[in-house]
């Protein structure tokens, strides 16, 4: 059977969460040599993260009795050489993840696929989340400016809530989260 087109966007959502992992983990790792623990375990955890909003898509595919199969991963975008430049890319890559789950509930609707508009619903409150993190990370990065160690001082101070989210869809496998 076809794909319908609410499908094959979930299907492509899948490449894009796992791509958004991949870039998240070379940024953590770019920190990590910079010599910023704080910033790198954020991004690791981002990481982890969108790796589990892609199994979560899986996981809801699978029960959908629909064919999935794991994507390749693009190349990635080359790393900005500042940390600003890296905050800037991040804000924008999930600005345009927002789109994608923007167009994913659309064709729910066209599709008249009440259960994948519900399940796309959770998405989008992610985002939201998401964004504001990011652009939150960015604004205070930018105040900091060449003064690095308060930015990591900041981070260091402001723990985010890492409470598992028990509205979170499953992931497939399990949701996987950092241990230290
Ligand atoms: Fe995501
Ligand atoms: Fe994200």
């Amino acid at each position: 059977m076809p794909l319908t087109s609410v499908n094959r966007l979930l299907i492509e959502q899948i490449e894009h969460e796992f791509t958004a992992s991949q870039q998240y983990t070379a940024f953590a790792v770019w920190f990590d040599q910079q010599a910023l623990p704080q910033l790198a375990q954020r991004f690791y955890e981002q990481a982890l993260e969108e790796r589990n909003h892609a199994m979560m898509i899986v996981a809801y595919l699978l029960d959908r009795d629909i064919d999935v199969t794991l994507p390749a991963i693009p190349a990635l975008a080359p790393i900005p050489a500042s940390v600003t430049g890296i905050l800037e890319f991040s804000v924008e890559q999930e600005q345009a993840v927002t789109r994608q789950f923007e167009q994913i509930i659309a064709a729910a609707r066209n599709d008249q696929d009440y259960l994948a508009e519900q399940f796309t619903h959770w998405f989008l409150k992610e985002q939201v989340e998401e964004v504001s993190s990011m652009s939150t990370l960015l604004q205070v990065a930018t105040r900091c400016g060449d003064n690095l160690m308060l930015l990591e001082d900041y981070l260091a101070r402001e723990v985010p809530d890492s409470a598992s989210d028990p509205t979170a869809p499953r992931a497939a496998g399990g949701a996987a989260a950092l241990l230290a």
